[in-house]
């Protein structure tokens, strides 16, 4: 059964996942205590099935973890309806694809000073120097978040992200509870000075959405910016640092982006999130008995939908191991699916669109100079660092 702490399986988990697929349902897997979903099929039916929640479980002591554990749970990723809802209404207000589109040219300018600073130097880091940064700045642009302090925001998210994988260390857990703390301690003094001088930015804006009578509490205030930082860059680095490293070992799957970035940049996007995919687990509990692909799943069990894996599958992709990145027909669930689909996804596809065809369109012989450095880990799927020269 997969050992999710080998690096081995860091390295390249496709072919242990193939072979969970072929058991044709969810599997359990004893360490971890929880089913498998490894099919498209079925990952994408624990992700749509009403009764299986994304259950926050306070980490205890609840006094050392005590922001940490609200940060979670007032958050709209953590959350079921009727709360979900709630918070999704009073987020969407303030952050849905009109506010995102407006954002196309600012994320075109600040993807062409990156591009530029690299080009001035013979060999660059696609991570450090382009996908990362890229991110960061839109959606700290976008909440308002001080540029001179944007460079706090990779460290705490990493910091907490590591809580995500399957079995944290000790030194990860102290990291992350301190994270959690300096995190929402910084953004509630953000939240208290907008809300005394507001601005345009997403914080100002979201400190005073209201609905029915309904607006967000401070907690879910906080919980909702720190998220939308975290998740606004986290998952957009890897996603894209993935998929160049991908494309850029295979010099055949990348000859049609080389030779027309923008006209294949809309498909390479969606296929650089299906074929490496960044976010490779999410984890739901029954909250009454149900049923996935034929296996019964008793209420208060757990099972986990693989992405990854569920992009990979032979029998909804054709030639699933290829990279294919002109693929016409490509419905990945990189993105997720039912309830907690992202809301980040058109701000993430828009800062992709950018950014593929322009890296592409600048630096056509764009090659790799050494063997990229993945990060350790598997629920979050990237590379620290990505050199390459142009
Ligand atoms: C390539 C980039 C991205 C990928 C692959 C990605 C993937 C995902 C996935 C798989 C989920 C669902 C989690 C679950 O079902 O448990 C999710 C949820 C979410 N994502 Fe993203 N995401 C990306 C970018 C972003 C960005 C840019 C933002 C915000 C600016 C964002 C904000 C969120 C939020 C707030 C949720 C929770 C939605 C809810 O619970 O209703 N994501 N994302």
């Amino acid at each position: 059964m997969i050992d999710f702490q080998s690096p081995e399986f860091h390295e390249d988990p496709y072919p242990e996942l193939a072979e969970l697929r072929t058991h044709g349902k969810p599997v359990w897997h004893d360490e971890t205590g929880m089913f498998l979903a490894a099919r498209h099929a079925d990952a994408n039916a624990v992700l749509r099935d009403k009764n299986l929640g994304r259950i926050f479980q306070p980490r205890t002591p609840e006094d050392q973890w005590f922001d940490f554990n609200w940060l979670h749970a007032d958050s709209i990723l953590d959350s079921e309806p009727p709360k979900h809802t709630r918070l999704k209404s009073l987020i969407s207000k303030a952050f849905n694809p009109v506010t995102i589109r407006a954002m196309r040219p600012d994320i075109e300018r600040l993807a062409g000073a990156l591009l530029d600073r690299a080009a001035d130097r013979e060999e660059f880091d696609l991570i450090g120097d382009i996908a990362e940064p890229l991110p960061v700045k839109v959606i700290a642009h976008l909440l308002g978040f001080p540029e001179s302090d944007e460079h706090l925001l990779r460290p705490w998210s990493q910091a907490i992200v590591k809580m995500y994988e399957v079995s944290p260390t000790d030194q990860h857990k102290a990291d992350a509870r301190a994270a959690a703390h300096d995190f929402a301690d910084y953004v509630h003094g953000l939240m208290v000075e907008r809300k005394k001088n507001p601005g345009t930015d997403l914080i100002s804006v979201l400190a005073a959405v209201e609905e029915d009578g309904q607006s967000l509490n401070t907690h879910e205030l906080i919980a909702t910016c720190v998220l939308l930082l975290n998740a606004g860059h986290e998952a957009s680095v890897n996603g894209f640092g993935n998929g160049a490293v991908a494309a850029l070992s295979r010099p055949d799957a990348l000859a049609p982006l080389r030779e027309d970035p923008r006209g294949i940049g809309p498909t390479a996007v969606e296929e650089f999130l299906r074929f490496d995919s960044p976010l490779q687990l999410f984890e739901r509990t029954a909250t009454a008995e149900t049923e996935i692909g034929g296996v019964r799943i008793a209420a208060g069990q757990k099972i986990a939908a693989l992405l990854g894996s569920a992009n990979r599958d032979e029998d909804v992709f054709d030639r699933s191991t290829e990279m294919d990145l002109t693929r016409q027909r490509n419905p990945h669930i990189g993105f997720g699916a039912g309830i907690h689909f992202c809301i980040g996804a058109p701000l993430a596809r828009v800062e992709m669109n950018v950014l593929l065809p322009a890296v592409f369109e600048r630096f056509p012989r764009m090659e790799l100079t050494r063997e990229p450095h993945r990060r350790p880990g598997f629920v979050l799927r990237g590379y620290e660092s990505v050199h390459v020269s142009h």
